[in-house]
């Protein structure tokens, strides 16, 4: 009889497994730890990274990208791909200024767009499709992002949504917050739609990987 897995040993292995990092990328997994800023960490980073890399991606945009390290892993994607650009938004003056400095150390300012602004309102006034939208704003906010992603994304284009799993609030039929609403109500519209091959991956807070049929 196999021993019973347990959660926490999972995420541990599958982080284990993530290639090294530069020492400015481990320096913002230390400070993501030290303050608790929920970055998207190392195997849920590593894994945007290798769908970018699979599917060419050249334009991302990033919707709630707190002080980059998310935007890093798309960055290095693009880089590899071949060039092209990322979109840095977040509404906060100070993480985005945070972000250059780490970007900038990091090589990747020559593709990295910043704006300090309402994330979705930004996608919306983007020129033309992405290959790869990322989503990690407020949860409340996450359905009403959709038909904006939905005209900003190309056919064949992935659109990634962190926190799916919610830190198991999904689960909780007790649980009736707006937030928590809102990370179930995407994920019912992306999986219910013939419009969207959609997979929910369990990497650490889970992880939407939404293809655009
Ligand atoms: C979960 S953190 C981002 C972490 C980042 N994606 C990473 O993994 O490194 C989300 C950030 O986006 C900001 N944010 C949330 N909703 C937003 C919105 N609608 N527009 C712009 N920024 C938003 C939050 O204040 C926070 O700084």
């Amino acid at each position: 009889m196999p021993q019973k897995m347990q959660w926490g040993q999972v995420q541990r292995h599958l982080a284990a497994l993530v290639p090294e990092r530069e020492a400015e990328m481990r320096a913002m997994e230390t400070h993501a730890q030290e303050t608790s800023f929920p970055i998207v960490g190392p195997a849920a980073g590593h894994l945007c990274y290798q769908i970018a890399r699979m599917i060419g991606a050249r334009r991302v945009f990033e919707l709630g990208s707190g002080y980059g390290y998310s935007t890093a892993w798309f960055a290095r994607a693009v880089r590899d791909n071949g060039g092209g650009e990322v979109h840095h938004v977040v509404w906060d003056e100070d993480l985005s200024a945070r972000a250059r400095g780490h970007l900038a150390r990091l090589g990747f300012d020559g593709i990295v767009r910043f704006e300090v602004s309402e994330a979705v309102e930004a996608l919306a006034r983007a020129e033309g499709t992405f290959d790869l939208i990322f989503n990690d704003i407020e949860k409340e906010h996450y359905p009403a992002s959709l038909p904006v992603i939905e005209g900003k994304l190309r056919p064949g284009g992935v659109l990634i949504v962190d926190n799916a799993l919610w830190h198991g609030r999904v689960f909780d039929r007790a649980d009736r917050s707006k937030a928590t609403r809102g990370v179930r109500e995407l994920t019912r519209r992306l999986a219910g739609d013939p419009g969207w091959i959609t997979s929910l991956l369990p990497v650490r807070d889970g992880l939407l990987v939404a293809m655009r049929a």
